[in-house]
């Protein structure tokens, strides 16, 4: 339930915001949401500095842009990468083939659901780092012929529609993350459940738990939105276990709702970038028997801002 009822009068009002005008590219959002799609931008070449700045301000507004028929090469794919800041591994997930730094999210069509993440939740990708990821950005290779969308949360709304009591106890509050398990975890279960992990990273103990504001601000807009989900989640700061579980089971529940979501279909040599700090995701397990490819760079991000830093 909110306690504010914010009154929008006139304009056209998506994801929050007033839709800006683009003048450059063309944008068509997905949803009331989250997430557009932008067409007349080929990531083969350098981007000029107009068109650079309106898919900068779409990615900012929207928090997921969708790039179709991107038929481009690794290189191509890092160097449009950088345009979002510096890339950087990641200590659990396979790189693709010899790029250290790029990803792979591959599942053959004879292996079983398990071997690339399934959380069943949305999630952001590895909060637990000092600097978690800004954005990744991913392009198919290989899709199903169906199902094995990608789905997304808008947090800055799941943040704007919290009522103002709560907005005040969150403001204050860290939460500590952890990916220190992962590895042991994965050992104990059966090896037809296990996910395909990487057997060595660069990343120190220390850098796999840390404590973030819940209430994260981006530095660039000014904008807060929830940073509080399930994976890879130990506690709040100060709060018991059972507290903990508590609040975090009913903020998780809110980025369930669907008006808060926007769903990706893939297709071949469709390219995502979302934002990793203000969007949670998921995949969706629905291509049993199905090849699904999808290969990605990671931009590390700032150290997460709260309200009162
Ligand atoms: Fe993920």
């Amino acid at each position: 339930m909110t306690t504010t009822t914010q009154i929008r009068t006139g304009g056209t009002i998506v994801a929050g915001l007033p839709f800006p005008e683009f003048r450059h590219i063309a944008v068509q959002p997905m949803t009331g949401a989250c997430g557009c799609e932008i067409s007349g931008v080929d990531l083969r070449e350098p981007l000029s500095d107009s068109v650079l700045e309106e898919v900068m301000q779409a990615f900012n507004h929207f928090g997921v842009i969708v790039f179709r028929h991107q038929d481009i090469t690794p290189e191509q794919h890092k160097a449009f990468s950088r345009y979002f800041g510096e890339l950087t591994e990641l200590p659990q997930a396979p790189t693709y083939g010899n790029h250290e730094d790029m990803q792979e999210v591959r599942r053959e069509a004879d292996e079983p659901d398990s071997v690339v993440p399934s959380f069943e939740t949305f999630h952001v990708d590895s909060p637990f780092l000092p600097r978690p990821p800004k954005c990744i950005i991913m392009r198919a290779l290989d899709v199903p012929r169906f199902g094995g969308d990608t789905a997304f949360s808008n947090a800055y709304l799941v943040y704007e529609d919290l009522s103002d009591a709560m907005k005040e106890l969150l403001e204050g509050l860290q939460v500590v993350y952890s990916g220190k398990h992962i590895w042991a975890n994965n050992e104990k279960l059966p090896p037809e459940r296990r996910l395909r992990l990487r057997d060595h990273h660069q990343f120190t103990e220390d850098q796999l738990e840390s404590a973030h504001p819940v209430v994260r601000v981006n530095p660039e807009t000014g904008r807060k939105g929830l940073f509080a989900t399930t994976s890879y989640f130990q506690r709040f700061v100060g709060w018991s276990q059972e507290e903990s579980r508590v609040l975090l089971d009913h903020l998780q529940g809110l980025f369930q709702r669907l008006h808060y979501h926007c769903r990706v279909k893939w297709e071949k040599d469709t390219l995502i970038v979302w934002d990793n700090r203000f969007t949670l995701h998921r995949g969706v397990h629905d291509y049993a028997n199905e090849r699904r490819h999808l290969i990605r760079t990671t931009v590390i991000g700032e150290r997460p801002i709260g309200p009162k830093d």
